[in-house]
């Protein structure tokens, strides 16, 4: 085994366009994709810049003036309900001298004023007020405003992408509706959500999310039981965003609520939205997280479980308990993919053989990811 300085990022590229070829070697990334500066800057470009990405639930952008503010690889944003009942995705950073308007986190507000010299900002984004402004001529109030950004809303799923242009994800999402309509994605109600941050790599978040082996070793005291991790998953990729995957339960899971059918009854029915946003339908639960990047080895977790409202007032302690299993769960994945971050620094890291059992869906994410960077490359399209 030989030492390996860090690739230089021609060579990463290289690797990943064997993924794009009819028989894809099932191999993991090699380990330079997870620490390389240049791979990551071209990852904000051509992945971050103009990618959707899953932001919040609806319910928690309810209320006129609710907003929730983040970081999408580095570049700030804030989503806020007007009054006209209107979502807008603005860059949150003052047009007078570029002060950050908002913390990060969620709140409810009026307006976004900002505390250098109080220039204030509709939800909307635009500008309402500039205090002692009127002597300079060149500037005119009217035409002042936050850059807007493209913002979606899909079955109470609230996407915001940074390319105002994009091609909106909902024709995406639509290919792969119908393996899910039982669950009524659009009725839900949250009942637990989470932010957290992870000190990982997003792409191991998303190989991780893209297989259910794992869960023989991360989970085996809380999943396995349920959703072994032996179990073969059935892939089905709807197109570059949108794939669509079932992990099997041990046994059929019973409703209370929702009229699922024989496949949803004995499936966990999962939908991975590229680059990192994914939702699964486990019996009358739908359970949604988005990977957002905050660096090259930070990740920013958000998400939240949603049920049919007629199971929304279950009572106190069943909710408590969901919560920690959801909560465990969580922090299995997270100490196990923070731990795999610092293997990928070794000096000794190369590329590891997959398994059967979780090469389909990793494959897929690594075909989408040399799709996104090198843009040039063919997509096989369903499968
Ligand atoms: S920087 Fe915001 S008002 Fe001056
Ligand atoms: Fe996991």
């Amino acid at each position: 085994m030989s030492v390996t300085a860090m690739p230089r990022v021609e060579e990463i590229l290289a690797d990943l366009r064997g993924y794009l070829g009819d028989d894809p070697p099932a191999l993991s990334l090699p380990p330079g994709a997870y620490t390389s500066p240049e791979l990551w800057e071209l990852e904000r470009e051509r992945v971050f810049a103009r990618s959707w990405m899953l932001v919040a639930h609806r319910d928690q952008l309810a209320a006129t003036g609710d907003y929730v503010a983040l970081s999408i690889a580095g570049e700030s944003i804030v989503v806020a309900r007007s009054a006209d009942g209107d979502l807008h995705a603005l860059s949150p950073i003052c047009r007078h001298r570029l002060m950050p308007l908002v913390e990060p986190g969620a709140g409810h507000t009026d307006s976004f004023t900002c505390r250098y010299h109080l220039w204030k900002y509709g939800l909307d984004g635009r500008l309402r007020g500039a205090p002692y402004m009127n002597g300079n001529k060149d500037f005119d109030a009217k035409d002042c405003r936050l850059p807007r950004f493209a913002v979606t809303e899909w079955n109470g799923f609230v996407w915001v992408n940074l390319d105002a242009e994009a091609e909106p994800i909902a024709g995406h999402l639509d290919l792969a509706a119908h393996e899910f309509a039982e669950y009524r994605l659009g009725d839900l109600v949250q009942i637990d959500s989470w932010s957290l941050e992870w000190q990982v790599n997003w792409k191991l978040v998303m190989e991780n999310g893209h297989e259910n082996y794992h869960v023989i070793g991360l989970h085996r005291q809380t999943l396995e039981p349920f959703m072994p991790g032996g179990g073969d998953l059935h892939i089905r990729p709807y197109s570059p965003w949108v794939l669509h995957a079932r992990i099997p339960f041990a046994g059929a899971v019973p409703t209370e609520v929702l009229k699922l059918n024989e496949i949803q009854q004995n499936n966990g029915m999962v939908l991975l939205a590229f680059p990192s946003a994914a939702f699964i339908g486990l019996g009358d639960q739908v359970v949604w997280l988005s990977f957002i990047p905050v660096s090259i080895d930070r990740v920013h977790v958000v998400g939240g479980v949603l049920t049919p409202p007629e199971l929304s007032r279950t009572s106190e302690s069943a909710l408590r308990t969901q919560q920690a299993v959801t909560a465990m769960i969580n922090d299995e994945d997270r100490a196990g993919l923070e731990a795999v971050q610092r293997g990928v620094g070794s000096r000794f890291a190369e590329r590891g053989h997959l398994s059967p059992k979780e090469a389909p869906g990793v494959l897929v994410f690594y075909r989408n990811l040399a799709h996104a960077l090198l843009g040039d490359g063919p997509w096989p399209g369903a499968a």
